[in-house]
């Protein structure tokens, strides 16, 4: 269902309005200049022409010593949402000019020019506007492109924020789908700049701003933002359906509520796991000669995918093994102090999911260090490592202070995001005796599923066990830490 478009602001774009720049630096008189910015205008980001559905576009060309300005933006039929969008306007103008010519001098950023461009979109009362802005300044190859993107009411023109759209749940659904389609892009996985997880975390507001059509909800980011310059100024188009359940407009279901009153519940989140919750997990009676079977979720906590999975494990009074990334267990430490309440094994599957195989011993360190103080904070211990995409090598090995543990069944949930496909690709699996199967704690599909793979594993008489369990029930030897369990361990 998820519709995905990237948009480059393309370096072809760029070159016309270099080449158009130089023309306007060598005319001769002012109309000369103001014909060739016309030009420039007219001509670049023409991809926006499809993209303008609201209003007709208007263009005004202002020339000024040493700055100018190619202005394209919206007019309708509306007095109060022209007076707001002129106003939107006004703002970008402000601010290029208060940048290029600031009070200091010898800070000044002469003969720069200020292209704006937009895509413009309505749906119900809802209009939105997101303004391209590039930047050419005479001299310099570089140029920025930003976006300004604006939500008005139809017919008041008050300028709309997120929270008059959505409840807050869609944070965590944006900043999920945008990584995941990030990281498992060919080319965008490999160039992604390090630090992308923080800049899209869900409380950095990098999702204050999107505009909204009948059908999708719109992402952007800035030239540089994420990816290295070539790449261009970015454009996320997202289904609606990621966000079912979190526009004001939804009916509420039920159920996360009480879920999410729930994980509130202990009194001391940060404490360790009681003494009741302990006694609770010793009365599971296993035995090493009846099958087992280890469920394990990565990436989470997630408060509602995993406090969901977490309501079905209780349910049934089994456990899994979670393998969470510290970046969330410092978000939702109640989750994480839930899972091992709950006797479930808990684990680390990184800070925040880089290639460990692209790290020196040193960071590896570091990424362990600040996981560690994020489990600790959340008053669990992790007992075993999960490498980002399965990826380890010797100094990996030689320097995870914990077991580290792979998978032998992989649901492609991630990918399908579909709960018949991932009870679909287990079944395919046959016995499923003595094997790990790889889920993610954050989609609500995997929720889903193991909503139905529990029983039905009980049902077929399997026992629900931790990895570590597993290790110690079927191979008798205790999980010893820089030892990889992989795939053919787990056969
Ligand atoms: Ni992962």
């Amino acid at each position: 269902m998820k519709k995905r478009h990237w948009f480059i602001c393309c370096t072809i774009c760029t070159l016309i309005l270099l080449l158009g720049f130089s023309t306007i630096a060598q005319a001769a008189s002012t109309q000369s200049k103001i014909n060739a910015l016309t030009t420039d205008a007219n001509t670049y980001c023409q991809p926006f022409a499809d993209r303008q559905t609201l209003g007709t576009p208007v263009q005004k060309i202002l020339y000024g010593e040493p700055a100018a300005y190619a202005l394209q933006y919206p007019q309708t039929d509306h007095a109060a949402l022209d007076e707001s969008i002129r106003h939107a306007v006004r703002q970008i103008c402000n601010s290029f000019a208060q940048q290029t010519h600031p009070a200091d001098p010898s800070e000044r950023i002469p003969n720069s020019v200020l292209y704006l461009s937009y895509e413009s979109y309505r749906t119900e009362n809802i209009c939105s506007i997101s303004f391209q802005e590039t930047r050419v300044t005479e001299g310099s190859s570089i140029t920025f492109s930003n976006w300004h993107t604006y939500l008005f009411d139809w017919e008041s023109g008050a300028v709309l924020s997120s929270s008059d759209i959505f409840r807050d749940s869609y944070r965590q659904k944006a900043a999920d789908a945008v990584i995941l389609d990030l990281t498992e892009d060919p080319v965008y996985g490999r160039v992604l700049f390090g630090d992308y997880r923080t800049l899209l975390a869900p409380e950095n507001g990098r999702f204050d701003t999107f505009a909204l059509t009948d059908d999708a909800v719109i992402f952007y980011f800035d030239k540089y933002e994420l990816l290295p310059g070539s790449y261009g100024a970015l454009r996320l188009e997202l289904s609606r359906d990621v966000f079912a359940g979190s526009f004001l407009t939804d009916e509420v279901p039920a159920l996360p509520q009480e879920t999410s009153a729930e994980s509130a519940a202990p009194e001391e989140p940060n404490g360790p796991v009681s003494e009741e919750n302990a006694s609770e997990t010793s009365t599971r009676v296993l035995s090493a000669d009846k099958p087992m079977v280890a469920l394990t979720y990565d990436d989470g906590p997630s408060p509602t995918a995993t406090n969901a999975i977490l309501d079905v494990l209780e349910e049934y009074a089994v456990v899994a093994t979670f393998y969470d990334v510290g970046y969330r267990v410092a978000q939702y430490p109640e989750v994480v102090a839930r899972e091992a309440a709950l006797g479930c094994e808990v684990a680390s599957h990184s800070y925040d999911h880089k290639d460990f195989c692209q790290l020196t011993a040193a960071q590896i360190r570091e990424d362990v260090q600040k996981t560690a103080e994020a489990f600790a904070k959340a008053g669990v211990q992790p007992t075993a490592f999960r490498p980002p995409y399965g990826n380890t090598n010797a100094t990996v090995q030689a320097t995870i202070p914990l077991p580290i543990v792979t998978w032998s069944v992989d649901t492609m949930d991630w990918k399908t995001r579909n709960a018949d496909s991932i009870l679909q690709s287990i079944r395919a699996e046959g016995n499923l005796d003595g094997k790990v199967i790889l889920m993610h704690g954050i989609y609500d599909a995997t929720a889903e599923a193991t909503e139905q793979l529990v029983p039905e594993l009980l049902q077929q008489g399997y026992q629900l066990v931790t990895v570590s369990e597993l290790i110690s029930l079927r191979h008798g030897e205790t999980p010893a830490a820089g030892k990889l369990y992989g795939y053919s361990y787990f056969q």
